[in-house]
């Protein structure tokens, strides 16, 4: 296994180092060099990761918590090693990681285990206008089944929180307040702790929708003093297949588990069943045990990284490429500034589609993502049908935004079409 490059220093990732971690980024697209600036959608995988999962296949591969021979305890102590390292990441107790296949399902598992217990008609969940749906869609369907009420936190013209509207929305009704810690459009970070303080002094509960925070930044469940984090492990170098959710262990042990079946289950008879304790009450079935190993894998990586040059290293390239952006007329960028978000840049070009500019883009290697971004209602709010977005990770470059600009130019050749 090929050591991570270490960095020290927060401003300082070694990125052309790390970059040989990457075997993909060394394709090119188009007869071009790739350019990948689509990692909120999912990121790339280092060797470090897509070796780790070959050799837990070539050498562990059993079921677990079944099995009393060697290669199935192996795989046991993988995927439970799996847990700690998530756990050690997010400062959480091991037991308080279920692993899920997303994000979208550590999120619906909240809204049926923890809503279909909790809610009643006339009660309130709290959004902001800035979810990804898939932190809308699955309150709006528990709503409809118990009578409870949505309501949606406004942005202001920068994309950020409406702090008063929120103090104003989160009632004695609100029994759940559940938003995005940075949004996959805007890049805006939200206060979420903040919001944490406001639904307990209500007592409502916390969920954070973590997918586009915990790749760049240090997250602490602790600190936040979230009842539910919720990721994806495929927007953090890991592999697809595999996310989780944290819930503190007092909502966790208070809740009724969301899919029933093998592995969940402490007893069965004709008449009934009892649970097994955390985590595993919720990961019914056999888990994503490869993909626990290579989360494991992402997370020491960027462990070695760490988050704070992560982070940095982000809004070097979002500064860099927004100061690129103002300067030219034609283009709309939405969202706060660098300082108040992470790696992510929505933006559109005047008189062209956001999809025509993205396949330009592509003929020029640059990969970027064009439309809604599972963000219809953000979409309304901007008064756009959709954007071009362009987000950057640890591997990206100041000289890729350069190829990214020049494309963009490349763009502007269709309005003479
Ligand atoms: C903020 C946010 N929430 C949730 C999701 C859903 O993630 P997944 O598709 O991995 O479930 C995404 C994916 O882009 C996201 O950006």
């Amino acid at each position: 296994m090929s050591a991570v490059p270490i960095s020290h220093d927060a401003a300082a990732l070694n990125v052309e180092m790390l970059r040989r971690d990457f075997p993909i980024l060394s394709r090119r697209v188009h007869d071009r060099p790739l350019v990948y600036l689509d990692s909120a959608a999912s990121s790339q995988k280092p060797r470090q990761v897509i070796d780790a999962i070959s050799r837990y296949y070539e050498y562990s591969h059993a079921n677990i918590h079944r099995g009393v021979y060697v290669l199935s305890e192996e795989a046991t102590i993988a995927y439970e090693h799996a847990h700690e390292s998530v756990a050690r990441f997010i400062h959480a107790d091991w037991d308080e990681v279920i692993f899920t296949k997303n994000t979208t399902e550590a999120l619906n598992l909240v809204a049926y285990a923890w809503g279909l217990q909790h809610l009643h008609a006339g009660d309130e969940v709290v959004l902001t206008q800035l979810e990804h749906h898939s932190n809308i869609v699955p309150w709006q369907q528990m709503a409809r089944r118990t009578g409870a009420v949505v309501h949606y936190i406004r942005i202001d013209a920068q994309g950020r929180l409406d702090l008063e509207h929120a103090d104003a929305l989160i009632g004695p009704r609100t029994k759940m307040v559940s938003v995005a810690h940075v949004s996959n459009v805007l890049g805006t970070i939200n206060p979420v702790a903040i919001l944490g303080q406001m639904a307990h002094a209500q007592g409502a509960l916390l969920c954070v929708d973590g997918a586009q925070s915990i790749p760049h930044m240090a997250v602490d469940v602790r600190a936040l003093d979230c009842d539910f984090f919720a990721f994806s492990g495929h927007k953090m170098l890991g592999p697809t297949g595999i996310g989780g959710l944290y819930g503190k262990r007092q909502v966790l042990e208070q809740m009724e588990p969301f899919l029933y079946g093998g592995d969940m289950i402490s007893e069965v008879t004709f008449a009934g069943a009892s649970w097994q304790d955390l985590p595993w009450k919720f990961e019914a079935g056999t888990p994503p045990i490869a993909e626990g190993v290579g989360l494991a894998a992402a997370v020491a990586y960027l462990e070695a990284l760490g988050m704070p040059a992560v982070l940095a290293h982000a809004q070097h390239l979002t500064r860099y490429a927004l100061e690129q952006m103002h300067q030219a007329p034609d283009i709309a960028v939405y969202g706060p500034e660098a300082e108040a978000r992470g790696g992510v840049i929505s933006f559109n070009i005047t008189d062209l589609h956001p999809h025509d500019i993205a396949s330009v883009l592509d003929h020029c290697g640059v990969a970027i993502r064009a439309g809604h971004h599972c963000a219809m209602p953000l979409m309304q709010v901007l008064g756009v049908n959709g954007t071009c977005r362009a987000s950057f990770y640890v591997y990206n470059t100041v000289g890729e935004i350069d190829v990214l600009m020049e494309a963009i130019g490349e763009a502007r050749r269709l309005r003479r079409r």
